[in-house]
Order: C-alpha cells, then sequence, then structure tokens
C-alpha cells in the first residue's frame, strides 16, 4: 500500500493544472532579441552559422523588426558588425556617431519608441587585435584603460538613446564606472545596467564570433572570461557586480549553466536575472533538429522553460521571432 503522499499524478493528470506547476509562466515581454547591425546600410546578410539569422543594415531594420513588434517584441539587444577597415588597437570605431549601433539605436527609438533598445558594450567588434579590452604589449589585459574606454562607450550609447547597457567585456570593476558615467551624464535614471556577470569562456560563443566577426587574433578569452568549471567565481562576480550597481543580473551561456542561473537567483534575490542562450545553443538546437533528434519547436520550449525553473526572468534568445508565434 503506497503512501498517501507518494500520489503525484493527480496534480498534473489534467492540462489546465500541468502549467500551475511552473514557478514562472513564459511571456513575451521575457524575451530579448540579439541583432546584428552591419554597417553596410543597405545589406541584409545571412550569417551561414546561425540559421535565420542576418547581419542586418540599417535601412533594412525597420522592415525587419517592425512585424516582430506587431507580434509583441518588446526587446532587442544590438551588437555592431563594422568593416575591418575601421577597427584599431583601441576600438576608437565601438561609439562612432555614424557607425552601425548608434545609428540603429536612433533609428529604434524613432520608430518603435515603446521597444526597449539594450545595447551589448564590449570592444571586440572593433578592435584590431579582436580582444575585449585595451593590451598592454605583452598582450595582457590592461584593464583600467579598458574600463575607461566602455564606460565612454556605455555612456555614448546612453546619449544617444539606448535604454538599456550591457557591457559583455568582463573586465574588473566597469558595472561601477558605468554606473557612475551614466549618473555624471544625468541618465542613471532612464537608463539601466545589465550586468554579464557569469559569462564564461566558452566553444558556444563560435557562431557569433563568425557572425560578429569578433574571434580573437591570438590568445583566447580565458584571462577575462570565467572558466567552464569554476562556480565560486561566477558567485563572486555575481555579488560584485550587484554591489557595483547592476539593474539585472545575467548569466552566460544558459544551458550547460543552469547551476549557475539559480546562484544568480539565490545571491540576487531582489534583481531580475536574464540568461543568454548563446549562438552555440541556438546552432545546436537547429542542426539537431535537422538531424531528427527531436522537434524543434518542442525542444526549444522545454529549454526555455527549464532556464526559467532554474530561476531567470530574461531570456535572450535567437529564437525570439519563432517564440513570439508559439507563445498564445
Ligand atoms: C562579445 C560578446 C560575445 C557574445 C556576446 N557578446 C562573444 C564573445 O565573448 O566572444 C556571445 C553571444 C553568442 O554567442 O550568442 N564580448
Ligand atoms: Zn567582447
Amino acid at each position: 500500500m503506497v503512501d498517501i503522499s507518494s500520489l503525484l499524478h493527480a496534480g498534473y493528470h489534467n492540462p489546465v493544472l500541468r502549467p500551475l506547476q511552473a514557478e514562472r509562466t513564459l511571456t513575451k515581454g521575457s524575451l530579448m532579441y540579439p541583432i546584428f547591425i552591419t554597417d553596410e546600410k543597405d545589406s541584409l546578410i545571412p550569417i551561414p552559422s546561425m540559421p535565420n539569422q542576418y547581419r542586418i543594415g540599417v535601412n533594412r531594420l525597420e522592415a525587419i523588426i517592425a512585424p516582430l513588434v506587431a507580434k509583441g517584441l518588446r526587446a532587442v539587444m544590438l551588437f555592431g558588425v563594422p568593416n575591418d577597415s575601421v577597427k584599431d588597437e583601441f576600438g576608437t570605431a565601438a561609439d562612432d556617431p555614424e557607425g552601425p549601433v548608434i545609428q540603429a539605436i536612433k533609428l529604434l527609438k524613432a520608430k518603435f519608441s515603446e521597444l526597449l533598445v539594450s545595447c551589448d558594450v564590449c570592444l571586440c567588434e572593433y578592435t584590431s587585435h579582436g580582444h575585449c579590452g585595451h593590451l598592454y604589449p605583452d598582450h595582457t589585459i590592461d584593464n583600467e584603460a579598458s574600463v575607461r574606454r566602455l564606460a565612454e562607450v556605455a555612456v555614448n550609447y546612453a546619449k544617444a538613446g539606448a535604454d538599456n547597457v550591457a557591457p559583455s567585456d568582463m573586465m574588473d570593476g566597469r558595472m561601477l564606472a558605468i554606473k557612475k558615467g551614466l549618473k555624471d551624464a544625468g541618465l542613471s535614471h532612464r537608463v539601466s545596467l545589465m550586468a554579464y556577470s557569469a559569462k564564461y569562456a566558452s566553444a558556444l560563443y563560435g557562431p557569433f564570433r563568425d557572425a560578429a566577426c569578433s574571434g580573437a587574433k591570438f590568445g583566447d578569452r580565458s584571462a577575462y572570461q570565467l572558466p567552464p568549471a569554476s562556480r565560486g567565481l561566477g558567485r563572486r562576480a555575481i555579488t560584485r557586480d550587484v554591489s557595483e550597481g547592476a539593474d539585472i543580473i545575467m548569466v552566460k551561456p544558459a544551458t550547460f549553466y543552469l547551476d549557475i542561473i539559480r546562484d544568480a537567483k539565490e545571491l540576487a534575490p531582489d534583481h531580475p536575472i536574464a540568461a543568454y542562450q548563446v549562438s552555440g545553443e541556438y546552432a545546436m538546437l537547429h542542426h539537431a533538429a535537422a538531424a531528427g533528434v527531436f522537434d524543434l519547436k518542442t525542444a526549444v520550449l522545454e529549454n526555455i522553460a527549464c532556464l526559467q525553473r532554474a530561476g531567470c526572468n530574461l531570456i535572450l534568445t535567437y529564437f525570439t521571432p519563432e517564440l513570439l508565434d508559439w507563445i498564445e
């Protein structure tokens, strides 16, 4: 005879009851769509490593975003893809007023005033060496100079109209520098700061680096992105970024790092937690579905539900266009 408390089926037998077992339900407002903006203004270039994703020229942007906004898109994350010829040691082109990101911010805010425009803040797309900060001659990171430059770039995106800035560079102390910069510019009341706090040195960024042409020309990013096996550094970075004024805490990649998402929720229970389902996760799901491993929609919805179960409120995903159709 089974004990009465061992009877679980009744709680989820009925399909109306099943969603009640989730702590968080997926809404369109929990999604942020990462997009790549090329400085070739009239181009729309398919990204071979990321099915259905494009490098979008600013003159093509309205036509791509309008139907998504009509379906309920609430937030985008912008990545600039500049031409190689503008890259230098310092990432000078990152906040070029004529560059792709600032042009895209202005266009999106003019056409879709309600859309939350978030900007990734990093130098790797703009540096000739492809690293995320400034380097000393021996190729180690000049953290102080990097942070100064990143804060400048973030403030310039905010001045151009960005609603949220999200530094992905993994320099030490950049949250504080950016938050102070926003405050000094009189923007800290309307521009939020999303910290890529626990960003791991992952193999899963491959398709992105191909999309954004941002791979390092020498060495790798393991001196500033976190070692995948480390839980402690992830926790320390989360706690630090909370103390430096971050408004939203992000974990990246997402699916391999569910424990870290849970850590973030526990360490920052009063902050929204974001998870970035990165390019390699996106590509894996597509390739597995194409190989007949599973149905794409079923697997993506399961994956997203599990990110929410781990503890996140916001999901950055390249599946956003599909999810806007899939969520009723
Ligand atoms: C740049 C940046 C990267 C991603 C977001 N911002 C790549 C990297 O750090 O090499 C990865 C996003 C993805 O893979 O989808 N700092
Ligand atoms: Zn970078």
